[in-house]
């Protein structure tokens, strides 16, 4: 399967109106990690994450993904960096359902590792994701990454805890992975 283009751009505040919608969507809040309420962020704390973003005061590296014609579609990101072990988590979602199961995700993720690699030049980059988010963890591993561990109990959600998996790739692997395609 040929992967769709996307771009990746910095966060704007005309981004907050999406990010907003997309948190009232439970299908795509389903296994992130949000506040167990409803709404769980109101409009004006989903402004003051952007623009925290924006002014690289939450420690995030987040970026907006879009589509070739330029529609935003949600946001990947790097998160605990580590600049001694040069290692950092990623996180993402696809806020527009209509773009799901596509190939976006995919494409972001690789650009994403691409910032991480090749920008910030680090040697590892790891994820935590639930046992039951079988789409994500079936991307994950298309894409390269391979379980690390398995955390029990790991995140309170709705009243239980979840089990989660880590996940990495690292900087050999990935350079391979690029090198033969
Ligand atoms: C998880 C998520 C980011 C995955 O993104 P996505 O765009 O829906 O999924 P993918 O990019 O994997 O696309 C799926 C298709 O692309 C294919 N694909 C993915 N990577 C590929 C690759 N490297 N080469 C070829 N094909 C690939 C898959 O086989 C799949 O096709 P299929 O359904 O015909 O098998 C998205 O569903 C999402 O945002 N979910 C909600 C939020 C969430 O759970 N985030 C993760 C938290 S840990």
């Amino acid at each position: 399967m040929q992967l769709p283009k996307v771009g990746l751009r910095e966060l704007t505040l005309g981004d907050v109106e999406d990010r907003f919608l997309w948190s009232l969507d439970r299908e795509v809040t389903a296994y992130l990690n949000v506040p167990d309420k409803f709404p769980p962020f109101t409009k004006e704390e989903t402004k003051l994450w952007i623009e925290a973003c924006i002014n690289r005061s939450n420690g995030y590296i987040q970026k907006a993904i879009t589509t070739e014609d330029g529609n935003h579609i949600g946001w990947v990101d790097l998160k605990n960096i580590d600049e001694a072990d040069k290692s950092a988590e990623i996180g993402i979602a696809i806020g527009d359902k209509r773009f799901w199961g596509k190939g976006y995700g995919s494409s972001a993720l690789r650009a994403m590792l691409s910032v991480g690699f090749c920008e910030w030049e680090l040697n590892k980059i790891w994820l935590r994701v639930d046992v039951d988010n079988e789409k994500a963890i079936r991307s994950y591993r298309l894409n390269g990454f391979q379980e690390e561990a398995i955390m029990y109990q790991d995140r309170w959600r709705n009243g239980v805890y979840v089990d989660r998996l880590r996940m990495v790739i690292e900087r050999n692997d990935y350079e391979l992975s690029e090198s033969e395609a």
